[in-house]
């Protein structure tokens, strides 16, 4: 449901899904008649009853003849979580270049239905109180920014990510922090300090095709972890990797990783920090979703637990705030220096009026209110898709439950053509991202993730359902 929705009856309409997906209306209530809920909301009754049909036809509603409208009793859940993936024993180089480009050249495609791309859509970013800031910086001191900054970032701005680790229960120091060009940089520079060509990651399968892309560039090896969607990693997979082979570093996400929505339980977290500190191996985590929480609480990240004795954490504004600001960060520990070297002699320093800009609008305080909505959104775009996916997929159909994020992760039998679906949508003007891309042997061929960064609207919602359709005339073949 559209954030921004104009008529009453929308408003009316997103105030019930609401009140469904914060726990207020439960499956089965019976919902206010029309005449009453038309007198409480000083609106016509055909302005009520067009709510109460929308939310109908969405499948949010049932309507009981001579009774009334209630939630429609859980479809959610009702769908078994995708399977926990294979093993992997052996390391593999990673070839995926092609595909990323192909994707992000659809998902960057604005005539698509947009659930290719895992970016929030920037009407629901603060891109207005961030262009002031940024106009304010440029104005009072353009010229005295328009210099090459310091290697590790602006004072300002690492200061105010330093207030804000409080948050992820670690507490940090501006010295610890270097500014990256995205969390994308972040990973590359850690990566770059802790190994060399040839050597081999341990990631979590399927990961983010990013990282992919990243482990390719570098000339890196990639061994798969058997990854569950609600648990995380197998840690006794990776402890037997371990044992029996060399590897330089571990990537994971301290949560919601992308594309499963997967976070580990903060006892099978210190477990994993243990097998991989009685190895010698470090951690370089990746936290660009840890804001997006639906729960009362942050999840914790890997260095809040083990204090960053063995931990590289990397993160970004990307997914909260300003993807096109390019801001991350590094907290490299006993790595900065490398960490520090890579930076200068990969690109010297970043850009300077962006960080001043996104310094002062973290200072102005507003960053915690934005971050609440924008779970609040998140959280609504993923209980609507779930409802669809639902009512439109195949009955064998396997969907994610991520308590974070904004992406759903589908699985379909084995038989099923992931690449044959998207380009029949793509014809059809919808974009997704097909499961493959996501592995570097190339599996999950029968799997695909669906993004939710956008308000929720009807040409998303008839988007999701066509591949529903699609996915199920493919099946019956
Ligand atoms: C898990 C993960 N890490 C990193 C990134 C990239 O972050 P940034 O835009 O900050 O470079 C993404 C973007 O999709 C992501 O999903």
């Amino acid at each position: 449901m559209d954030t921004q929705a104009s008529f009453r009856y929308e408003q009316l309409a997103e105030l019930i899904i609401g009140m469904i997906d914060n726990g207020t209306l439960a499956p089965g209530t019976r919902l206010p008649s029309v005449r009453a809920v038309s007198e409480q909301h000083n609106i016509s009754i055909s302005t009520a009853l067009q709510a109460y049909r929308l939310l109908e036809d969405r499948g949010v509603l049932v309507a009981r003849p001579q009774s009334g409208f209630y939630v429609s009793t859980p479809q959610r859940g009702t769908l078994a979580l995708p399977s926990t993936s294979r093993a992997r024993s052996k390391a593999s180089t990673v070839s995926i270049s092609g595909a990323v480009a192909m994707l992000l050249d659809h998902a960057s495609n604005t005539a698509l239905v947009p659930l290719g791309c895992a970016v929030p859509d920037a009407a629901l970013l603060q891109s207005n109180r961030l262009d002031a800031a940024l106009a304010r910086a440029a104005r009072q001191h353009g010229a005295q920014y328009n210099v090459y900054s310091a290697a590790q970032g602006e004072a300002d701005l690492r200061r105010e990510i330093a207030k804000r680790a409080m948050r992820i229960g670690h507490a940090l120091s501006p010295d610890d922090i270097l500014i990256t060009s995205g969390c994308t940089e972040a990973i590359t520079l850690a990566l770059t300090s802790v190994a060399t060509r040839g050597d081999t990651i341990a990631i979590e399968s399927p990961t983010y095709v990013g990282l992919l892309h990243t482990l390719e560039v570098l000339g890196l090896k990639a061994v798969e972890l058997p990854t569950d969607p609600s648990r995380g990693i197998d840690i006794g997979a990776l402890a037997h990797l371990l044992e029996t082979e060399r590897v330089a570093a571990c990537v994971l996400s301290s949560s919601f990783n992308n594309p499963l929505g997967s976070t580990m339980a903060d006892a099978d977290k210190h477990e994993l920090l243990a097998v991989l500190a009685q190895h010698g191996v470090p951690l370089i985590e990746d936290d660009v979703y840890g804001d997006i929480y639906f729960g009362r609480e942050r999840p914790k990240p890997f260095i809040a637990l083990d204090g960053g004795a063995n931990t590289i954490y990397c993160s970004s504004f990307s997914k909260s705030l300003a993807p096109g600001y390019r801001i991350g960060w590094i907290v490299a520990g006993a790595w900065m220096q490398q960490v520090k070297d890579r930076k200068l002699a990969f690109s010297l320093c970043s850009p300077t009026l962006p960080q001043v800009a996104l310094a002062a609008f973290l200072a102005s305080g507003n960053y915690d209110a934005h971050l609440r909505s924008l779970r609040r959104q998140f959280q609504q775009n993923l209980a609507q898709m779930t409802r669809t996916i639902e009512a439109s997929f195949p009955a064998e159909t396997k969907v994610s439950r991520p308590a974070g994020g904004i992406f759903l992760w589908i699985e379909l039998p084995r038989r099923f053509d992931s690449r044959e679906l998207f380009d029949k949508a793509l014809d059809l003007g919808i974009c997704f991202a097909p499961g493959d891309v996501f592995s570097a042997s190339r599996r999950f061929r029968n799997c695909l993730r669906l993004s939710a960064g956008h308000s929720w609207n009807d040409s998303i919602e008839a988007g999701v359902r066509r591949l529903g359709q699609l996915a199920k005339t493919m099946l019956a073949r």
